[in-house]
């Protein structure tokens, strides 16, 4: 599986491709706010949207 780059506030992290955007901020000490996301259970999520990010592909 192929690593990715992720920008949260500013901050590049790699990860691999299919992370999640709310498991890479939490490895990296950055707090997004969640409800029902439970990575435990590979179905929990999606529902609440207390997690909502804006996201953008490629540079800005
Ligand atoms: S915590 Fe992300 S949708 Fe609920």
């Amino acid at each position: 599986m192929g690593k990715i780059s992720v920008v949260v506030d500013g901050r590049t992290f790699q990860a691999e491709k299919d992370t999640c955007i709310l498991e890479v901020a939490r490895r990296n000490g950055i707090h997004i706010p969640s409800l029902c996301y439970n990575s435990e259970v590979t179905s929990s999520g999606g529902s609440c949207r207390v997690c909502l990010v804006e996201a953008h592909q490629g540079e800005r």
